[in-house]
């Protein structure tokens, strides 16, 4: 049953002017970085015989009026947008400096001196920023995974660059958008950013904060060098340690004598001769001081001094 003649000559003159109205974006959805610029790729065709009167790029859909507003006339878009396409088949256009508010759907407009068309399914343009995530609390010796998060997928192809305290980690380029800080030390502890490779987009600062036992703990002594029977003697607990040490202990001998970052003795007498030493503690332990030594002495004899502390 072949179809009756006129109907194949029909198709064929349809086919040899092979063209209909058609707009297709390559690739439909794009992933792009704050202050990047995007080229939105395009091609459009529409019956022979049709003279291209107008083309633009527009953002809304329909307006009350039915009209669709050209964006390079839009103040917002005016000094930012360029078309690099034609008049017959290209319509890509390119956008610099892009930033959040930019997402949007975009649509290639077009008139001919008969029609009019509009590519409806859009080019969709989502534009993320870039922000450190980093676990709250980090405790010297854990494994710390900084992850530079974007709200949409940027390509595969984008390397990733580390900031410490704005100084670029030229060291450290680990998995994809990932740092790992692993056995974590002090020294780790920082402001922390991120960028993407060949754009001037740069996270927020995160700090990182490592916590970490007391250590290099020390007894200070008031006063220098002789202590005489009488005197008042205050000793001062000094530690390192992340959160700072709130808890105290001092100790004679092995005994227990007293709490707080400072040990004072009012009125020395020379039963307080001895070895002294102070404990820090903080949440993630605790260090002694070494001994420091109290030697009393008296003059011309030793007489005891009742002292409170
Ligand atoms: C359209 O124009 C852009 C910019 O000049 C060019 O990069 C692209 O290759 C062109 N596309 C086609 C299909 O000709
Ligand atoms: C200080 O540390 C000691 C020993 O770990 C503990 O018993 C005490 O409750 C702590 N005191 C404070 C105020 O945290
Ligand atoms: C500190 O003094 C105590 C008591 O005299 C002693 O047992 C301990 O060994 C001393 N520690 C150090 C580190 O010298
Ligand atoms: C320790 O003595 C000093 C100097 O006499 C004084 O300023 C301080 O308040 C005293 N501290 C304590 C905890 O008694």
């Amino acid at each position: 049953m072949a179809p009756p003649l006129p109907l194949i000559v029909l198709l064929m003159i349809h086919g040899v002017s092979g063209a209909d109205w058609s707009v297709s974006y390559s690739p439909s959805h794009i992933c792009a970085l704050k202050d990047s610029t995007v080229i939105m790729r395009c091609t459009y065709t529409y019956p022979t015989g049709h003279q291209i009167m107008e083309v633009f790029w527009t953002k809304t859909p329909v307006k009350d009026n039915g009209e669709y507003p050209d964006l390079s006339k839009d103040p917002e878009y005016s000094q930012r947008l360029q078309y690099l396409g034609d008049k017959q088949q290209n319509c890509t256009v390119r956008l610099s400096h892009v930033t959040l508010k930019d997402s949007h759907m975009y649509y290639f407009r077009f008139t001919t001196d008969k029609d009019k068309w509009i590519g409806k399914s859009g080019v969709t343009l989502t534009v993320t920023d870039l922000q450190v995530e980093s676990p709250e609390r980090v405790t010297e010796g854990d494994s710390v995974n900084l992850r530079c998060k974007s709200s949409c997928a940027l390509t595969d192809r984008a390397t990733f660059i580390w900031y410490k305290n704005s100084q670029p980690l030229t060291e450290r380029r680990d998995r994809n958008n990932e740092l790992l800080l692993q056995s974590v030390r002090r020294e780790d502890s920082g402001r922390y950013s991120c960028a993407v490779d060949g754009h001037t987009h740069i996270s927020p600062d995160v700090q990182l904060n490592v916590m970490y036992p007391p250590r290099s703990v020390s007894v200070l002594m008031s006063g220098s060098g002789v202590i005489v029977e009488g005197d008042s003697v205050t000793l001062n607990c000094i530690s390192d340690s992340n959160p700072p040490a709130l808890n105290f202990s001092w100790f004679k001998g092995g005994t227990i004598v007293g709490s707080g970052r400072i040990y004072n003795i009012s009125k020395i007498s020379s039963d307080d001769s001895g070895e002294y030493k102070c404990k820090s503690i903080n949440e993630h332990g605790e260090k002694y001081s070494d001994n420091v030594t109290l030697n009393v002495m008296c003059e011309p004899i030793c007489v005891f001094y009742p002292h409170q502390y």
